[in-house]
């Protein structure tokens, strides 16, 4: 199974770039499944029905979220929508809107079990431990045979992120780290066949602080006045991401770091 994740995407420089290099993508690496998180895909925060069904057009099946998956609240109900396929984190309080995990059928690929959860460290939300509440999710499935396990850890700290992919290796398929932007050059396969990265980086304006206003974020960190989100608009995009070919018995045997400039 070939599988592409892409990082957070922000606003519409990250649609844009979807649009133009997905179909491309998914000719020369024959993708089977698309995964992206939209924690900032409206406007460069939070995300809408509107922008998922936008991406979906583009051809990406399924959608993740994260620290600002509660941003906008005409977008409650829709994350109640069986037939939207768009997750929050897992370790969210379980009368939270929306649901944490799904089960994808691929058809003769089998079914895949996409998981979200985010982390605890340097969030603004405290949420359940993600440890316990995997352990949970994995448990409830345990008599099921998936074709692949994925998982996104939408979290800031890297410690946790290791920590949580030793704590899975060789009991889930792939665990992806979302939130904090940037790339970082560490895909790897573990010890038991769990493919791994870090962080995915961003679809969003390459020349930014994290999709946002460069100008924006400098006064912010200077002056210490109240900082407002500022979308970032000018110039190429980064579309950031990996890609992996899961086998049949769900283990990762390629990991690759997708990394690309997409011009405007
Ligand atoms: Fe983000
Ligand atoms: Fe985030």
């Amino acid at each position: 199974m070939n599988v592409l994740f892409l990082g957070d995407v922000v606003g519409s420089p990250g649609r844009n770039a979807i649009k133009k290099a997905l179909p491309e993508f998914k000719k020369k690496y024959k993708l089977d499944l698309v995964i992206v998180n939209v924690d900032n895909v409206t406007h460069g925060i939070g995300t809408t029905r509107d922008k998922v069904e936008e991406l979906m057009h583009y051809g990406v099946d399924y959608f993740t979220n994260g620290d600002h998956v509660y941003r906008f609240k005409e977008f409650l109900k829709d994350l109640d929508d069986k037939n939207l396929p768009v997750l929050r984190p897992a370790n969210y309080p379980e009368v939270s809107p929306g649901r944490g995990f799904d089960v994808i059928d691929l058809g003769k690929l089998g079914q895949v079990l996409l998981i979200n959860l985010m982390g605890q460290v340097f969030l603004r939300d405290t949420l359940d431990s993600p440890f316990k509440k995997i352990d949970e999710i994995l448990e409830q499935f345990k008599d099921v045979k998936f074709a692949a396990i994925i998982i996104d850890f939408h979290a800031e700290a890297t410690s946790e992120k290791k920590a949580l992919s030793y704590y899975l290796d060789g009991k889930v398929s792939l665990i992806v780290g979302t939130h904090t932007h940037i790339q970082t050059n560490d895909a790897m396969i573990l010890k038991r066949g769990t493919g791994y990265i870090t962080d995915l980086g961003m679809v969003g304006t390459k020349d930014s602080i994290l999709g946002e206003n460069i100008n924006s974020i400098l006064e912010h960190y200077k002056l210490k006045t109240p900082h407002r989100y500022t979308l970032e608009e000018e110039g190429k995009t980064a579309l950031n991401g990996v890609f992996a070919e899961i086998d049949s018995k769900g283990i990762t045997k390629k990991i690759r770091l997708v990394n690309v400039d997409v011009l405007s």
